[in-house]
């Protein structure tokens, strides 16, 4: 890894770039529970309803997984349980067990309200201490969470805590599109997006934070070196919509 990777890796996302990695995470936290209530809508009118098809597709290519009934599965970083419901659609009745984990109370709220009468779990937990013992779960998904942590190493290092000796993990998250597209997607990203964010959720700072957090976070190749780093093989990245979200994955 350069200098620069693990400077990153280290760093993870700050709401300021001057914040200690406590005051970063305190700050992600109160961002998430300040916009909970309007969250799935805002995700669904600024991603067009595209990320229910980014959280599907990810879902499903883990379905060997979680068709199994001895299978235990964490969705961590879950927000309002997209991914988590998700996860579950796809394991089906008497498939895996499934975990929603998230630090943010109001946002694991809304995840409860939405899978009432369903099976899923949900813990208020911070992803870079887990309350879970080693070896736990055969999947980790973190679908647009994992960006937010405070140190990205030491998210992947937990998580591969957490995973069986052959567990997986998935990491679904916003890409930068290159070329022509790229540039039209960054002028939506940059300038449209925040500017719709912030009239519907009526403040500013989660959709300034969604692009500049988007933009440090590491790149394909960056990340795979930094699993690799972390302890995971056959690591590999898997583009969706030209480049505007993707899927990391390995094993343990
Ligand atoms: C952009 S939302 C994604 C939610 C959901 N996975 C989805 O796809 O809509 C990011 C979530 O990550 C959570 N998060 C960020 N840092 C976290 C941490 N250290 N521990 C637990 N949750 C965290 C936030 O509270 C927020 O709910």
């Amino acid at each position: 890894m350069t200098d620069e990777v693990k400077q990153k890796s280290s760093l993870g996302a700050r709401v300021e770039p001057s914040q200690d990695q406590k005051a970063a995470a305190n700050a992600v936290r109160q961002m998430f529970s300040a916009i909970a209530p309007r969250y799935d809508l805002l995700n669904h009118v600024l991603s067009l309803n595209v990320d229910r098809y980014w959280w599907w597709r990810t879902a499903r290519r883990f379905r060997y997984i979680l068709c199994h009934a001895d299978a235990s599965v964490l969705d961590l970083c879950c927000g309002t349980g997209d991914m988590t419901l998700a996860l579950y659609r796809q394991a089906g009745i008497g498939g895996a067990s499934i975990v929603g984990a998230d630090f943010a109370h109001p946002m694991l709220c809304r995840a409860t309200q939405k899978s009432s009468g369903l099976p899923l779990q949900w813990i208020e937990a911070d992803a870079l201490q887990m309350p879970f013992a080693a070896g736990r779960f055969h999947l980790v998904t973190s679908a647009f969470g994992f960006r937010n942590l405070a140190n990205y190493d030491a998210g992947l290092r937990e998580i591969h805590r957490v995973l069986t000796a052959d567990g997986e993990v998935a990491i679904l998250d916003f890409g930068e599109p290159r070329g022509l597209l790229g540039k039209l997607y960054r002028f939506y990203f940059r300038r449209v997006l925040p500017a719709i964010g912030s009239m519907i959720s009526g403040t500013s700072g989660p959709y300034a934070y969604l692009p500049a957090s988007v933009a440090r976070f590491p790149q394909p190749p960056e990340m795979l070196a930094l699993m690799k780093t972390c302890g995971f093989r056959e690591v590999n990245y898997t583009p969706y919509t030209f480049g505007v979200a993707g899927v990391y994955w390995g094993k343990k």
